[in-house]
């Protein structure tokens, strides 16, 4: 039987804009993200454009990425950046211990990075090394960008770059709890207050300065962080995967069945609670809210696809994936206030991922997809609402809602984005406008056959948007619209 349920808009005038930044990226040294996904070199037979690969970079030029975070993770505090800058041939080679092992020339390093956000237009978000580097290094790296003139900017010219970059984002290390120093988050608070000290605003940059946060439940690293360091921080991180546990099988990203359906939808809808609890711990300590809490990694984490290099985090995505990445983008929505940034990992070839690539072959994911569709969020104007919906009970206690919806104006255009996670029944929604117009209405739909479907090489699509006709009807100030199972509707109001 169809499900009924109700959404009611509540436009206000006071409500917050949707920072772009929520639909940020991240390309870590991992696995083929950045080389082989985005970066092919200018020698390679793949169609490129000064070693950036032309099918990657189109596609990803349709998402409006706002924010791009590099060079880690887990790779940024052991990365040295002096050793990515320079002729490419005289540049030492690593082991990229945390990722498989897989030694990295660093052919790919600062310049490049820095061309690659002009390309793609977004503000560059790099994660400094603390971990396994000095202050000297964080403070010479910011230098080197930014430095109109002195010693960094002199090298920077010698290397081809006259004149500085831009730099707004600087994370002060990534998980400092964990793979970025194991440290306490005490200890952690003090060398975060001295890093940070050193990396200068040169010649008008500001710098907007993050603090490694908290990853899921970890409240007391927010709370000790808050107290010891928030008056040096302008923005604390914070990480939450959909994942199902952190030792043992995480799932496959593709072979699941009903059961794990709903439970991973339960699991991503979490993050609304944990964000929320964050932010509690955040008003006690900056009620004025000027310290952002960004969601710098986020997105599912299922087993590597079988036949692949192990530690390189290559999954598949399917049609499950976009309903994450929809339910999470409307959660985030929620928090607006509080939550400046997000940044799904990774952008290619990595977990939750936009593209994916095999040689000179790319395909898009269906979270590729949720990410353009939701493109007119980006610097809208949220209108709050609320949902009556049923919900669906999933394992462990968790509970889905069968309807999921945002919606946000910009430019005297309303965009309301609607999920059915319901996988076998439509859901008829009855919307109250309170007085917005829908003269005009069109629409788009992303939904597959099966909720196992992906896009995979050399096939057709099976997951992919396609224009939503004829599902709704306006009248007495509502508009009533029917959405198939298992999927995922953004419909532009005028
Ligand atoms: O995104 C993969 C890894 O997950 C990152 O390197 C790390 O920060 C997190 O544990």
């Amino acid at each position: 039987a169809a499900n009924d349920v109700t959404v009611t808009l509540l436009p206000s005038k006071e409500s917050p804009i949707i920072e772009k930044e929520i639909y940020g990226q991240f390309a870590e040294h991992l696995g083929t993200c950045i080389y082989g996904g985005l970066w092919v070199g200018p020698e390679s037979s793949i169609p490129n454009t000064n070693g950036y690969r032309n099918d990657v970079i189109n596609a990803l030029k349709e998402l409006h990425i706002p924010v791009l975070r590099w060079p880690g993770g887990c790779f940024a505090d052991e990365y040295h950046w002096m050793d990515g800058i320079g002729p490419k041939e005289n540049r030492p080679r690593m082991v990229n211990s945390n990722w498989g092992g897989t030694v990295e020339d660093n052919s790919f390093g600062t310049h490049d990075f820095f061309d690659l956000c002009e390309m793609l237009g977004c503000e560059p978000y790099l994660s400094g090394n603390v971990g396994s580097g000095t202050v000297e290094e964080l403070a010479k790296w910011v230098e080197y960008i930014t430095a109109e003139d002195g010693p960094m900017a002199t090298l920077r010219k010698k290397n081809g770059r006259e004149k500085p970059w831009h730099l707004k984002y600087l994370g002060v290390g990534n998980e400092s709890w964990g793979c970025g120093g194991n440290f306490t988050p005490e200890y952690y608070a003090d060398v975060y207050r001295r890093y940070q000290t050193y990396c200068r605003n040169f010649n008008g940059n500001k710098l907007y300065k993050i603090a490694s946060g908290a990853s899921d439940y970890d409240y007391n690293w927010t709370e000790v962080l808050m107290k010891n360091a928030g008056h040096h921080m302008d923005g604390i991180s914070l990480h939450y995967y959909t994942v199902l546990g952190w030792s043992g099988s995480k799932g496959s990203a593709t072979q699941f069945n009903e059961e794990d359906y709903y439970w991973t939808l339960g699991k991503c809808l979490e993050v609304g609670d944990v964000v929320k609890r964050h932010c509690d711990i955040m008003d006690k300590y900056d009620p004025k809210k000027r310290v952002g809490l960004l969601v710098d990694e986020w997105g599912t984490w299922f087993d590597e696809e079988p036949g692949t290099v192990p530690g390189h985090l290559y999954q598949q995505n399917t049609l499950r994936d976009a309903m994450v990445a929809a339910l999470s983008l409307n959660t985030f929505h929620t928090f607006t206030d509080r939550v400046k940034m997000t940044n799904i990992a990774q952008i290619a070839n990595v977990l939750q991922s936009m593209v994916l690539t095999k040689d000179a072959q790319m395909v898009l994911t269906p979270t590729y997809y949720v990410f353009k569709m939701y493109v007119p969020h980006q610097d809208a104007k949220l209108i709050p609402l609320s949902v009556a919906t049923p919900q669906i009970a999933a394992r462990d206690g968790r509970k889905v809602p069968v309807v999921s919806a945002t919606a946000s104006t910009k430019d005297g255009k309303t965009t309301l984005s609607l999920v059915n996670t319901d996988l076998q029944n439509e859901s008829k929604i009855t919307i109250d406008l309170a007085g917005i117009s829908a003269k005009k209405v069109s629409g788009e739909i992303l939904t597959a056959t099966s909720m196992n479907d992906y896009n995979d090489f050399g096939q057709p699509e099976k997951v992919t948007l396609k224009p939503f006709k004829n599902g709704w009807q306006v009248k007495d100030g509502k508009l009533t619209v029917t959405l198939p199972a298992k999927s995922i509707v953004t419909l532009s109001l005028q």
